[in-house]
């Protein structure tokens, strides 16, 4: 690819947490180079409402990594989720992402049941309503369940992965 003067690169980041929010997140405000995309980890049990926002006020596009928390801290038996799912006569799954969506956050799911991967893509013919979307706000833990970097232990677990190179996230 060639660049020509006076040209850009789009640009994305992946996580941002929140002791680099204001730089990483949001990109440079000395430069003026923002990314266009923000991957962060965000899910019913982490919500991240101050981080969007501030992407909203900047331009930056959300996109939630690990919409689901793999699973994690039961994220597919919140008694919350499964009765909004009834009520819709969705899956939980379903309603994570379309909460996601009703608040411009993009998704990236990830499953190797081709059933679930068209559930997940099932989301575009329903709406969640006010009283659904105050219920899930409820569910914030304002904690990350993936990838805690504000614990040092986390850090280094990170950093040691070629060590030991068995992590269940990133
Ligand atoms: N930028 C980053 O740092 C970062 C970090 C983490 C992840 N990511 C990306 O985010 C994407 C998704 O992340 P992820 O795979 O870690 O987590 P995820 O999408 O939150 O969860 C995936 C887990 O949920 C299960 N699942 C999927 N659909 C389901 C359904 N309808 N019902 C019940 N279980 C379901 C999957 O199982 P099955 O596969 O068995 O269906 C899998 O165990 C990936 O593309 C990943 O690369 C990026």
């Amino acid at each position: 690819m060639t660049i020509r003067p006076g040209e850009r690169l789009s640009a994305g980041v992946k996580p941002c947490e929140r002791n680099r929010r204001g730089r990483e997140g949001t990109g440079n405000r000395n430069t003026g180079n923002r990314p266009q995309i923000n991957q962060i980890e965000r899910h019913p049990h982490y919500q991240r409402k101050e981080d969007l926002e501030v992407m909203k006020e900047l331009g930056v596009q959300p996109q939630a990594w690990a919409p689901f928390a793999e699973g994690l801290k039961g994220m597919f038996e919140e008694p919350v989720l499964k009765e909004i799912a009834q009520k819709h006569g969705r899956t939980p799954a379903q309603i994570i992402l379309r909460w996601n969506v009703q608040q411009n956050v993009i998704v990236i799911p990830k499953s190797v049941h081709k059933e679930r991967m068209e559930e997940s893509l099932a989301i575009w013919d329903f709406e969640l309503d006010d009283d659904d979307m105050e219920q899930i706000a409820k569910l914030d833990k304002d904690c990350p369940s993936m990838l805690d970097t504000r614990k040092i232990s986390e850090v280094r677990r990170v950093y040691d992965y070629l060590n030991n190179p068995v992590l269940t996230s990133l």
